[in-house]
């Protein structure tokens, strides 16, 4: 087994380091905008065989995110990619310690200049590319939707993310963008 197995997600194998993210989360009567800073480990975790046929190359990450102004850890994120070559499908699961569960899948491409994206989505309700999670956040905080987009080039990685809730008796797009440099490279 060598890192060109894993496909389109084998430029993500390393760590990463970012501290241009910007959060926007919602707050009781309207929004805020956080910055942060975080680290993103991925690893090679090897390949699996479902019902015999399905042949899945899967990377492990783990992603701690600190609020810029106290240095708090404020996200944690626990997750894996995986890359199904036959069906040129990349999926995502996700989950983090709100009581929150995502499966989304999705698609790979190529830029002109060579850097790999990555985009995934879930719903809610979706018996193929869903989101669990606690019957107290299905009642107060639901997350509806999720979509990811990420590109990685060399030592750059970016992604952009927005996740749906419902709360507060109302929906709220909560999204997150950073930019990284691998710093297993420095
Ligand atoms: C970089 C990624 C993320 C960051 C920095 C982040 C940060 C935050 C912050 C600051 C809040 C406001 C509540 C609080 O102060 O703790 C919040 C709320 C929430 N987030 Fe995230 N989040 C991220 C990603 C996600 C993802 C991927 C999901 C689900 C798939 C998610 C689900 C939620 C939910 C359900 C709430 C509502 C809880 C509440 O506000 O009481 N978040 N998030």
């Amino acid at each position: 087994m060598n890192n060109s197995d894993y496909g389109p997600l084998a430029p993500l194998i390393g760590t990463w380091k970012g501290n241009k993210g910007t959060d926007v989360a919602p707050t009781a009567d309207n929004s805020e905008d956080i910055p942060y800073h975080e680290t993103i480990i991925f690893e090679a975790a090897g390949d699996v065989t479902n019902a015999g046929e399905q042949h899945l190359w899967v990377i492990r990450y783990h992603q701690v995110v600190r609020r810029t102004s106290d240095n708090e850890v404020f996200h944690d994120q626990i997750g894996y990619w995986m890359w199904d070559p036959e069906q040129q499908q990349v999926i995502q699961s996700l989950t983090i310690p709100r009581a929150v569960c995502v499966l989304a899948g999705g698609t790979t491409s190529t830029t002109p200049n060579g850097a790999t994206q990555l985009d995934v989505a879930a719903e809610a309700g979706s018996d193929d590319w869903g989101i669990v999670q606690s019957p107290f956040m299905n009642s107060h905080a639901k997350t509806t939707a999720y979509s990811h987009h990420l590109t990685v080039d060399r030592n750059t990685l970016s992604y952009s993310q927005s996740t749906m809730l419902d709360i507060y008796e109302r929906q709220f797009d909560h999204t997150d963008e950073n930019t990284l440099t691998r710093s297993d490279s420095l």
